[in-house]
């Protein structure tokens, strides 16, 4: 496999990134068709997840060259079509639903009057609790685990045996000597209520949206065109039913060979390795049923995983043939689903929380009350729009659901009851934790902090991404590291990292240290005393000053004061600081916006004066010295005829020169090609140095670069 390593990725011009991007899709693609599609792949896994992740590498460097057909972007569309479709081999049905115990009694007598049943005869129903989650069907044969289905359209489902294959709990050999020559296993794929809070906490670390339930965490979960993806989810499965049976020699001709009752059914799928869902009951009579059922949902939120109802199903299988299904359900089941989850209480008061990655969310502070077997006391707002939108406020009566089992959330207020003297929530816009200001994007929802590492909400995850390996690149000082060092005190700031060769005793007598380990660490920090603008930039873990916007910036401005001078000035957004700023093609306002918003925090400024008495940031180097244009800014306007716009930049700027989207007095050259507009007009304006494309490339050609 030929993939850059991961150091160089910062040095690649972008003509070489727009090349290797493209290499790299077409790669993943093919290697997805001969996996997915053809079932041969060519090379292993893990060399499949190399060329993902360094085709994500990439693509967090330079992420305006990502392409439409990247496999990064893929998410919604090959996640839907890139799993070949396959017929079931029974239709997978779904349930109708009852809601009240009057329901349940009518789906009884309508069974009896279907099997023309007489007073006497009783209809044992068996319960069991609903998992929300999504259906899937396992095919065994000779009790190899061959075809995982999802249900899809319930005529066809997805081939996704890969993913299936990694729960734990579907078995990859049927257990037991007497198995079937051919057996469908239906079941629920499904994740823990934990597994959901983990995964939900992770992605909002690194910026991801939430799921809004596990049922959604686990289908996602399931379709991922990654195995490792879904193995990393932890899913589980629960069987549920048959689809088709076809016997071994030995039992052929039996009608119901694993027996003629569900009950009988369950036994056998649990002898074969599967895990089944309790508890269950088995009662002929409703007020049984029911009240098995009323125990399940005052119980509900004990249960590892979201219930939504219970399912009753006719125990006897031959009674089940005969009843046979309507169009898109069985008539010998139904599922009794739970009652919403409402409950009324009081706001007691709107608090602000500050997420990892600075996100301020509104959090409503409740009168405790029961939902569903489940003390509420808190309820997520989501943002301060939504805070707007529902107008909820101090003291307001409101309607809490539940959703999903897991966040609980404000349907509505009660105005009826609002106190007279109630007061708007003023969103705060500053951050609660540490004072700073706190910012809103253009067109963002969210309001976040801008104090970075000295907002002690965000600076384990900052100092986590300082340290890390495009940034100052310490090894030795791994996650783990910086939480525990940060929790004992020890680094607190960036700068306490270059402070620590002065604890070596502290450090030493540290649980999993010793001497060797803590002068490796020490001797790791020396080596970065100095340190490149750009890596230093990065480092700051400001938004949206990825490693690109870095290296622009590092490559406009050369130096850490001219840096930070500029980005003072350019507070003032009608200042030719602000205007030289934009005019970097790749930076926007909302970069610059966070640039200031950055630079303008005094504890900012403050970390910054106590890491520079530490560390020396050079200034940046230039890539070709000899360049007529190195350190010269060029704009380029019009159509060029020899090559791409994209490229004539790239060029430029592998040559030294600052490429800028728009004329202003810091503009040498204009390079115009045909049809050239109003930049032509500003730039004889201001008295910019005017070229062709021929006289462009003769500047270069003059020095024998190109
Ligand atoms: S029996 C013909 N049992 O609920 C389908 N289904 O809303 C027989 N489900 O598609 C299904 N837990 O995916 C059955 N214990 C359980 C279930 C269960 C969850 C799902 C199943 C079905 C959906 C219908």
């Amino acid at each position: 496999m030929n993939v850059p390593m991961e150091k160089d990725i910062a040095l690649l011009s972008e003509v070489e990134v727009r090349a290797e991007l493209e290499r790299l899709a077409a790669e993943i693609r093919l290697h997805d068709d001969l996996y997915y599609n053809k079932d041969a792949p060519v090379i292993s896994d893990s060399d499949y997840d190399e060329l993902r992740r360094h085709n994500r590498l990439i693509e967090e460097s330079f992420p305006h060259l990502i392409r439409s057909d990247s496999p990064s972007q893929q998410v919604g569309a090959v996640l839907s079509s890139g799993f070949r479709k396959v017929r079931h081999a029974r239709p997978m049905l779904s349930l109708e639903n009852a809601f009240t115990p009057q329901d349940v009694e009518n789906f009884v007598s309508r069974i009896r009057r279907f099997l023309g049943l007489l007073e006497d005869d009783r209809v044992e129903l068996v319960g069991e609790p609903k998992i929300d989650g999504l259906s899937a069907s396992l095919r065994y044969q000779q009790g190899k685990f061959v075809l995982g289905l999802t249900r899809g359209d319930g005529i066809k489902g997805e081939d996704v045996t890969a993913n299936l294959g990694t729960i734990e709990d579907i078995p990859q050999m049927l257990e037991g000597s007497d198995v079937p020559a051919v057996l469908e296993v239906r079941g629920e794929v499904y994740m823990t209520k934990d597994d959901f809070g983990h995964l939900n906490q992770i992605r909002e670390q690194s910026d991801e949206p939430p799921f809004a339930n596990p049922r959604n965490a686990a289908a996602g979960g399931l379709r991922q065109l990654d195995p490792a993806v879904t193995a990393s989810r932890r899913l589980h499965f629960f069987a549920y039913g048959l689809g088709e049976v076809l016997q071994s020699k030995e039992s052929a001709g039996i009608e119901y060979p694993l027996g003629a009752t569900l009950i009988e059914v369950r036994k056998r799928l649990s002898s074969f390795g599967f895990t089944l869902n309790g508890p269950v009951c088995v009662h002929s009579d409703v007020t049984d049923i029911v009240s098995y059922y009323e125990d399940v949902v005052s119980n509900r939120a004990a249960f590892a995983f979201d219930l939504d109802g219970i399912v009753y199903k006719v125990n006897q299988l031959d009674w089940q043939s005969r009843l046979g299904a309507m169009s898109r359900s069985p008539r010998w089941a139904i599922a009794h689903k739970f009652p919403p989850e409402h409950a009324t209480t009081l706001v007691k008061e709107i608090v602000v929380q500050v997420g990892r990655t600075g996100a301020l969310t509104p959090v409503a502070e409740l009168v405790p009350v029961t939902i569903g077997g489940v003390v509420v006391s808190r309820a997520t707002l989501h943002n301060e729009d939504e805070l707007r939108r529902k107008d909820i406020r101090s003291g307001d009566t409101v309607v809490v659901q539940r959703a999903g089992d897991v966040i609980p959330q404000i349907l509505k207020v009660d105005l009826n009851k609002r106190e007279a003297n109630s007061q708007d929530f003023l969103f705060p816009e500053n951050c609660p934790v540490c004072g700073s200001v706190a910012t809103r994007g253009i067109g963002e929802a969210v309001r976040r902090c801008t104090g970075g590492l000295v907002c002690s909400a965000q600076a384990v995850e900052r100092l986590r991404h300082f340290v890390s390996r495009e940034a100052f690149d310490i090894g030795g000082l791994g996650e783990k590291q910086v939480e525990s060092f940060w929790r004992d005190g020890l680094v607190t700031s960036p700068a306490d990292i270059f402070k620590l060769k002065n604890s070596f005793k502290v450090l030493e007598g540290r649980d999993g240290w010793g001497k060797t380990s803590v002068r490796k660490l020490l001797s790791a920090i020396e080596d970065r005393r100095n340190i490149s603008l750009e890596r230093f930039i990065y480092a700051l873990g400001i938004r949206q000053v990825g490693q690109s916007n870095a290296l622009l910036l590092a490559h406009t401005y050369g130096s850490l004061g001219a840096l930070i001078e500029t980005i003072a000035e350019a507070s003032d957004a009608k200042s030719g600081a602000y205007e030289n700023l934009i005019s970097i093609d790749g930076i926007g306002d909302q970069v610059v916006a966070e640039l200031v918003g950055f630079f303008s925090q005094r504890n900012n400024m403050d970390m910054l004066v106590a890491l520079t008495d530490e560390i020396k940031v050079e200034d940046f180097v230039g890539g070709s010295v000899a360049s007529p244009v190195a350190g010269k800014t060029v704009v380029f306007t019009g159509s060029l005829s020899t090559m791409t716009r994209a490229e004539a930049k790239a060029q430029a700027q592998a040559l030294g020169a600052k490429v800028a989207g728009s004329i202003s007095k810091q503009t040498d050259y204009l390079v115009a090609g045909a049809e050239t507009g109003s930049k032509l007009e500003k730039a004889r304006n201001l008295g910019v140095h005017i070229l062709t494309e021929n006289e462009w490339r003769e500047l270069l050609g003059v020095q024998g670069i190109v």
